[in-house]
């Protein structure tokens, strides 16, 4: 059995070290449209499938690290000390720990995210990503992406995902060492698509997607058919890429949400991230898609929809969902 440890081992095993005072870098957020739920190793997040993912432009999370002398990790996020006991600086510490040399070493994190942190809006994911690209560019080690993206893997499943701007597809792989469980960024760029976010409500969620896939993949009846629906919606999804059909692309991402969250619904306990304003937000979605616009929504592990359009139709569905906010997956710069 491999755990962390014995990946980033070896993955730094033959590394130069030219260490900097500072690193300061940027990881964007990443939003499945074939969504990631469920693991078969919990250790090194190894996932049941493939997933697919669309990243968020300028939203995600800039990152600044600096070698620390106090007695324990200082982490800032968005401009806030946190207290040790925080359980984003609990999870951080455990994850620095697998790279503190020589041993003992402490970071100063500062981390500040342009995207509403927790409520389903991925912010583990690009933040963990970014912590992985500021330790690789602080100690000189230029690692290859795949191995970037393996360590990102180690701190949260998506954030494998978070290295790139654009479709990126995680290989779930099939070793029990995880060394061929990356994600690599698709080679098609579709400048007009954008995907909104849409803020329904933003207290933090109750059931961690960690927590809420482990109870799936334990007691979910439905969870047998989910492999074979990711196969099916995975090979859709490339083809619309690949054809630049949009219909396609919406209809199979939001399927597939839906499937995920039918799976969850279907655990014992049950999880259920939708809130009445989800419902209420998915029939608006459907209307005005009767209506005829190119409209299509995915959600996470929150009660939020993100929505799929094009820049065509951006200002009149702006119009149409009060708040919501769009990113443009190839543009990172603040336009
Ligand atoms: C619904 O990557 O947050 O957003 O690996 O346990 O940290 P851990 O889970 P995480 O799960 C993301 C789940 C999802 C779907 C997706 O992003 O593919």
């Amino acid at each position: 059995m491999c755990n962390k440890s014995d990946i980033v081992n070896r993955l730094l095993a033959d590394c130069p070290e030219s260490r900097q005072s500072e690193a300061a870098v940027f990881a964007p957020a990443n939003i499945a449209l074939c969504k990631y739920w469920g693991k078969r190793d919990s250790e090194l997040n190894l996932p049941v499938t493939d997933s697919l993912s669309l990243s968020l432009g300028s939203l995600g999370s800039h990152c600044t690290m600096r070698i620390h002398d106090g007695p324990a990790d200082l982490v800032q996020l968005n401009g806030t000390t946190l207290p040790p006991d925080h359980p984003f600086v609990s999870r951080l510490t455990r994850f620095l720990n697998l790279f503190r040399q020589p041993p003992g070493r402490r970071f100063h994190i500062e981390t500040v995210n342009t995207i509403p942190t927790a409520a389903g809006f991925a912010s583990s994911a690009s933040g963990f990503a970014a912590i992985v690209k500021a330790l690789d560019a602080m100690h000189g080690w230029k690692l290859p992406e795949r191995s970037l993206s393996i360590l990102a893997r180690l701190g949260s499943g998506s954030a494998s995902r978070s290295l790139w701007q654009g479709f990126v597809h995680w290989h779930a792989g099939s070793g029990t060492d995880g060394m061929d469980s990356f994600a690599e960024p698709l080679p098609e760029q579709w400048t007009d698509l954008r995907i909104g976010l849409l803020i329904l409500n933003s207290s933090r969620k109750t059931t961690g997607s960690t927590e809420a896939m482990r109870r799936t993949v334990e007691t979910s009846a439905l969870y047998d058919a989910w492999p074979r629906q990711v196969a099916t919606d995975l090979a859709a999804i490339r083809q619309a890429i690949r054809d630049r059909d949009f219909q396609a692309l919406g209809a199979a991402a939001e399927a597939n949400a839906l499937a995920m969250h039918a799976t969850m619904m279907a655990a014992r306990p049950a999880v259920l991230y939708w809130q009445p304003e989800s419902v209420e937000a998915i029939q608006r979605v459907w209307s005005a898609r009767a209506d005829g616009l190119a409209l299509y929504f995915t959600m996470d592990a929150g009660p939020n929809l993100k929505l799929l359009y094009r820049e065509a139709d951006r200002t009149t569905i702006e119009q149409q969902f009060d708040g919501l906010v769009t990113a443009n997956p190839w543009q990172e710069r603040e336009p």
